[in-house]
């Protein structure tokens, strides 16, 4: 049992903000517990979910060049991974880049002390000469951090935001969070980002509507922390999981549905949220974008991109923006 003072306060309140709007959202954030990390694990194994092996390939296709535009006319860099989870295609990056002796760091940065303590002693075990140095942060305050050490020209920092992460973001919050990047970092630091493309739109719907249901448990589990942390009763047999892909915006959205009228009870909160038949609570968003979207959106934001590398279908794009 939970008592009161563990409850996570922003959670609480951020559930309760969420459920009490017209209409109702829950972050997605909120999904990575650890019932979640696992649950997304699993999606990143799925045949659906093309996007973990496009840029698997992609890394394993261009280590090479990688390298040698990350090192070249500095004598170090910094490889700065935000939300860096398992790590596991960042590790056939850095594994190259061990093997070819390159002067380099990595820098996991991650919210959970729980991820990164995995991460680093896995990361221990397999690659004793790396040199780590993890930050339990938020990525901003992260950058701030490093702002501090001495910054010299010689050094370059190279953020890696992989996997399309920044497709949680609406367009217009992707141009600020990217701004926000830009404010702290030097011209000859690199920003290394992992996007979904558009597509065929059955497939990108098949990847958050997967057969075996792995999806459906994933944004089921939303509802569930709710009943784990904050005493709630969402009985998860009356709630549908249903995303809907729009091709004209590049927007896939995940929607919770209530399948009939009913009310549920929230203790930690007192309070009770009503459902109509057939309301929607909405979820997620993954956003897909073209490549001229990608390039207007790095102009927007005070970048410009300057190098990019497909898979060999070109579902997903990793790029490589700087200051302009
Ligand atoms: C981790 C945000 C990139 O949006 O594709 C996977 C999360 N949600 N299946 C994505 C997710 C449902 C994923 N990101």
């Amino acid at each position: 049992m939970l008592t009161k003072e563990k409850i996570d306060n922003t959670f609480a309140k951020d559930v309760l903000k969420g459920l009490s709007a017209q209409p109702k959202f829950l972050q997605s954030k909120y999904f990575y517990d650890q019932k979640g990390d696992k649950i997304f694990q699993e999606i990143m194994n799925m045949e659906e979910y093309y996007l973990t092996n496009a840029e698997y390939d992609i890394f394993t296709n261009y280590k090479a060049d990688l390298l040698n535009l990350f090192s070249k006319d500095v004598e170090k860099f910094r490889i700065i991974e935000f939300g860096a989870g398992d790590g596991l295609k960042t590790k056939v990056l850095l594994e190259h880049f061990l093997n070819k002796n390159a002067n380099f760091e990595y820098v996991p940065i991650d919210i959970s002390e729980n991820v990164l303590k995995h991460l680093v002693s896995d990361l221990e075990n397999r690659f004793p000469k790396l040199k780590v140095h993890s930050i339990r942060n938020d990525y901003f305050h992260a950058l701030d951090h490093l702002h501090d050490d001495d910054r010299d020209e010689t050094v370059r920092n190279v953020i890696f935001f992989l996997g399309s992460n920044i497709g949680n973001f609406k367009k217009e919050e992707a141009v600020d969070f990217l701004k926000e990047i830009g404010l702290r970092i030097g011209k000859q630091d690199f920003l290394f980002l992992g996007t979904d493309l558009k597509k065929d739109p059955k497939i990108i719907l098949n990847a958050y509507n997967d057969a075996s249901g792995i999806t459906k448990r994933f944004n089921l589990n939303l509802l569930e922390r709710i009943n784990r942390e904050l005493g709630a009763n969402f009985d998860l047999n009356k709630f549908m999981h249903y995303p809907v892909y729009d091709p004209q915006t590049g927007t896939c959205k995940s929607y919770l549905i209530s399948l009939e009228d009913q009310v549920v009870e929230i203790a930690d909160l007192n309070d009770k949220i009503e459902f109509e038949a057939y309301e929607a609570i909405h979820t997620e968003i993954s956003q897909k974008y073209s490549v001229s979207e990608l390039k207007e959106i790095a102009q927007k934001a005070g970048f410009g991109m300057t190098h990019q590398f497909y898979d060999e279908r070109k579902y997903f794009l990793d790029s490589v923006w700087e200051l302009s």
